[in-house]
């Protein structure tokens, strides 16, 4: 007998019995019933050595890759971060996936479960040289699933762009997955708590060790804060490296603080860190690069 029989058999009787407790099954027993004949072809796409148990189990077609917005946001269950060590194989990208699951279910936070709309994991190429980091989504990402996705995300593309990287090509993560609550779900955003990073900085620290970038850019004193536990202003923190576990972090201001403050000045503090990225990472700039927001009154 096939294991696709000895499947249906199983069932069958499983279903009798019920049925013989006075459960009412007249509609399964009829779809059932009508499983029965299998063709030859059919059944030889159970593979015959599988246990009943693994037949059983749908198999899941590869997923397609879904927007950020419109992947599932909830797995059944709470698992342990996966440790992202070599020897589990599979590529930068699967790990990612891997590591995807446990972050949209997580609930480690309930206040902030109770608020979400999305779990903002990350986006971008699992095999960047580059990665920016921020604090937490704002209500654009929250609303979205996205990180720097609002006016602050703009501008970030912008110099990612100017960088001469397209947005897709780094990898964009924050060190807070979910949207900091606010009074009454009003509107706003407010600084994370250092406890809610310290919860989710495993999450981004997987990330990290699973991309492997050659520079981590921390945005603002909060990322920093929550990478490196640094509680000195921007001002005494960037233009210079500080190093994660072996990975250099340049400090810079948060795009949204270029929004607030929109000297020329500032623009090209946050430029001269972006050009030491761009040494850091062995890539050619140009001369045009490097007067970007020089000799500008
Ligand atoms: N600010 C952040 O720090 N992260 C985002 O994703 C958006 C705004």
């Amino acid at each position: 007998m096939s294991s696709y029989q000895t499947a249906i058999e199983y069932v069958s009787q499983t279903l009798q019995k019920l049925s013989e407790q006075g459960v009412e099954m007249s509609c399964a027993a009829a779809s059932l019933a009508r499983l029965g004949p299998v063709s030859e072809a059919e059944s030889l796409r159970v593979k015959e050595e599988a246990p009943v148990e693994e037949a059983l189990v749908p198999r899941v077609a590869a997923s397609p890759v879904l927007p950020e917005a419109h992947r599932p946001q909830t797995v059944p269950e709470q698992r342990p971060v996966p440790k992202a060590k070599p020897e589990m194989g599979g590529d930068k990208s699967a790990r990612l996936e891997a590591l995807r699951g446990p972050v949209l279910s997580c609930s480690l936070c309930p206040h902030l479960v109770a608020s979400r709309t999305h779990v903002v994991f990350g986006v971008g190429n699992p095999d960047a040289d580059l990665m920016f980091v921020g604090e937490a989504p704002g209500e654009d990402e929250d609303l979205q699933g996205e990180p720097f996705v609002g006016k602050a995300g703009q501008l970030l593309t912008k110099i990612i762009e100017a960088m001469g990287f397209q947005r897709s090509e780094v990898y964009i993560a924050n060190v807070l997955k979910c949207r900091p609550d606010m009074p009454g779900g009003g509107p706003g955003n407010r600084k994370p708590k250092a406890s809610e990073m310290s919860t989710c900085l495993p999450y981004l620290k997987e990330q990290i060790a699973i991309i492997r970038p050659k520079a981590l850019v921390a945005l603002g004193a909060t990322a920093m804060e929550g990478l490196l536990g640094e509680t000195q202003p921007m001002a005494r923190l960037r233009g210079r490296w500080h190093q994660l576990e072996g990975t250099p972090v340049m400090a810079t201001y948060h795009p949204a603080y270029l929004l607030r403050n929109q000297s020329l000045t500032e623009k090209r503090k946050v430029w001269e860190d972006m050009l030491l990225v761009l040494e850091k990472l062995a890539l050619p700039i140009s001369e045009k690069q490097r007067q970007y927001f020089l000799n500008k009154a």
